[in-house]
């Protein structure tokens, strides 16, 4: 936990921002997966974490916008929980590390909002994404689960984003945490990626340095020679000579920041020639699109560089042809790269997702496009010191897609089939990196992970 200071500045900003009524934000409870007792790794809500900094299960706080007051609920640990979970300091004082004085029970919040809704006061609330809070929300609020969506408070989502967006010195350093954890995740993950290995093997193993040096992974990793299914969480093959292999994976820091990077190496640890040509012109992407980035530019503008740099290569490798900036425009290149250049990232590894992509990664001014491809863009908005994002671009050969692209006729102009039907064995590179946006341009965050085909190829030769 930060000191309180953070979290009183951080309620104290939230004030500044909302005109009226209560903010209700109600922690995580434990989570069955096979039976009541036997629950998932207990991760706190990320709202309530940044608000009142405490991780305890079944806690929620509420800030009072009429009378500048804030509370935090929970239950004392009784008799029973302190045999089989050991003593646990009083929420009184656990509220005092957050820098609130007004601790209540948690059995007393249903009267609390009960007594605010009869006073026709409003009760903000963000978007639950979990059932048990849903539930509780329904009942503490009186309102059926399926009436829980419309009445969100845009106010509190809006108010929300813009203090998380930009990140503090805290969160930074945090974030470098994990970077640092992913580096030790990803540089395992190359040397082991030799023919004959089954790529369990390497997810387990790397899933084992997130636990043993943070916390747990922050996310599903992605990882395999199928990397040209994007969120590929099987991890079933054995690695063969002549395919790259795709590791999208990060960490949870202690005070659950994240990290999310992506590399794809070739099995055993040497490029081929098409392997190379391809991988580099993702690398060049990736590289001019973090060259790029500076605030008052729009992330949207970085990801159309990005697939320029994306046409331009595979025009060279004779996969693709015509006018490149027409070809973007038209959204041939999408065929190659069907997903967006990146997105914020926080404690959160996409952050704030479950308040609205729309909120967190467009404006007034930046509409989200609607085509495909383009559309899957989580992040579009002008960015801004203090903004955590990352770069991801890729290159895909999906042969299903390529055979839809193909049988609509789509972008003939721009695109030779012919060619592409010989890479629909090749698979798919991803090359992922966490950056903040500083005042005068931007910083890549952690220790520098390979990436260039030469450093991987002399990290891999270590793991022969
Ligand atoms: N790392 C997975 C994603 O960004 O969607
Ligand atoms: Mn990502």
């Amino acid at each position: 936990m930060f000191n309180k200071d953070v979290y009183i500045e951080r309620r104290s900003k939230l004030r500044n921002e909302i005109k009226s009524g209560i903010a209700l934000f109600l922690g995580n409870v434990e989570s069955p997966f096979n039976y009541p007792a036997n629950t998932y790794h207990f991760r706190q809500d990320s709202h309530f974490l940044y608000f009142f900094g405490l991780k305890n299960p079944g806690f929620a706080g509420v800030i009072d916008f009429d009378n500048n007051k804030e509370y935090v609920f929970g239950n004392d640990f009784d008799i029973d929980d302190i045999i089989w979970m050991g003593v646990q300091p009083k929420v009184k004082d656990l509220a005092k590390k957050a820098g609130i004085d007004n601790s209540r029970p948690y059995t007393e919040l249903s009267g609390f909002i009960s007594e605010v809704v009869n006073n026709g006061r409003k009760v903000h609330f963000l978007p639950p994404y979990r059932g048990e809070t849903k539930i509780e929300l329904s009942s503490l609020l009186d309102l059926p689960v399926s009436e829980l969506d419309s009445n969100v408070s845009v106010e509190l989502i809006k108010a929300v984003v813009k203090l998380k967006e930009i990140k503090d010195k805290y969160e930074i350093v945090e974030i470098e945490k994990a970077v640092d954890i992913a580096y030790e995740m990803h540089t395992t993950s190359m040397k082991m990626a030799m023919p004959g290995v089954i790529e369990q093997k390497i997810a387990g193993t790397i899933e084992g340095i997130s636990l043993a040096l943070g916390g747990p992974v922050s996310f599903p990793i992605i990882l395999s020679q199928d990397g040209q299914t994007l969120h590929n969480h099987n991890h079933d093959n054995v690695l063969e000579i002549g395919r790259m292999m795709v590791t999208d994976g990060g960490a949870e820091t202690q005070e659950c920041y994240s990290s999310d990077i992506t590399r794809t190496v070739p099995v055993g640890g040497k490029f081929n020639k098409r392997q190379a040509q391809i991988y580099q012109i993702v690398l060049d992407a990736n590289m001019a699109a973090i060259e790029a980035i500076k605030p008052g530019l729009k992330y949207r503008d970085i990801h159309f560089l990005a697939a320029e740099i994306i046409v331009d290569g595979l025009k060279g490798a004779g996969l693709m042809k015509g006018d490149t900036k027409k070809a973007v425009e038209t959204g041939a290149h999408t065929l190659f790269m069907p997903h967006g250049l990146g997105h914020m990232m926080g404690m959160d590894v996409h952050d704030m997702e479950g308040l609205g992509e729309n909120f967190v990664g467009y404006d007034e001014t930046t509409k989200r496009a609607t085509e495909f491809g383009n559309a899957y863009l989580r992040l579009g908005k002008e960015l801004k010191p203090g903004f955590v994002l990352t770069v991801e671009p890729g290159i895909y050969f999906i042969p299903d897609l390529i055979d839809k692209f193909r049988n609509e006729n789509l972008h003939t102009d721009y695109i030779n089939y012919d060619v592409v039907e010989t890479y629909k064995d090749f698979g798919g590179i991803r090359i992922e990196d966490d950056i903040l946006v500083t005042e005068t341009g931007n910083r890549v965050l952690g220790k520098p992970i390979p990436k260039t085909i030469k450093e991987i190829e002399s990290i891999m030769a270590e793991g022969n």
